[in-house]
């Protein structure tokens, strides 16, 4: 019984905040090409928690090369789950499929 009472004594308004807030930093405006696809939001999910996810018009393919390589560094670091090898193919997929030429 207590621990159902303290559970209903968030305030409404505290979720809305909280919701709003995930809703605002979660769904940023979709700057990245080809924004929906499946590449592109697993790119958003793994590499866009640290920093706001890079255009990949920024880098060429063989810079997301290196570049992945040593995020993955980063993300070892952070204690962060590291990219599978399935995500880091789609990971590099999107990214090269979009990357600058020079
Ligand atoms: C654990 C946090 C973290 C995650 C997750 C992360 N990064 Fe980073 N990233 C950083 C930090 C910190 C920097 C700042 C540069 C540095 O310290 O080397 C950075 C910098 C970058 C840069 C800029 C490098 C430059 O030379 O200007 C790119 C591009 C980048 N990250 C891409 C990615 C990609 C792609 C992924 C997903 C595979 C990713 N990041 C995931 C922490 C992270």
């Amino acid at each position: 019984m207590r621990a159902s009472r303290r559970a209903r004594r968030i305030p409404r308004a505290t979720l809305a905040l909280a919701l709003l807030a995930i809703v605002l930093t979660g769904c940023k405006p979709p700057s990245l090409p080809d924004a929906s696809s499946p590449g592109a939001q697993l790119y958003v999910e793994r590499c866009g928690n640290c920093h706001a996810p890079y255009n990949p018009h920024e880098m060429t393919a063989s810079m997301w090369d290196t570049q992945v390589t040593m995020m993955e560094v980063k993300i070892q670091a952070a204690g962060m789950p590291p990219l599978t090898s399935d995500e880091r193919e789609s990971i590099l997929e999107y990214l090269k499929h979009n990357a600058g030429t020079e």
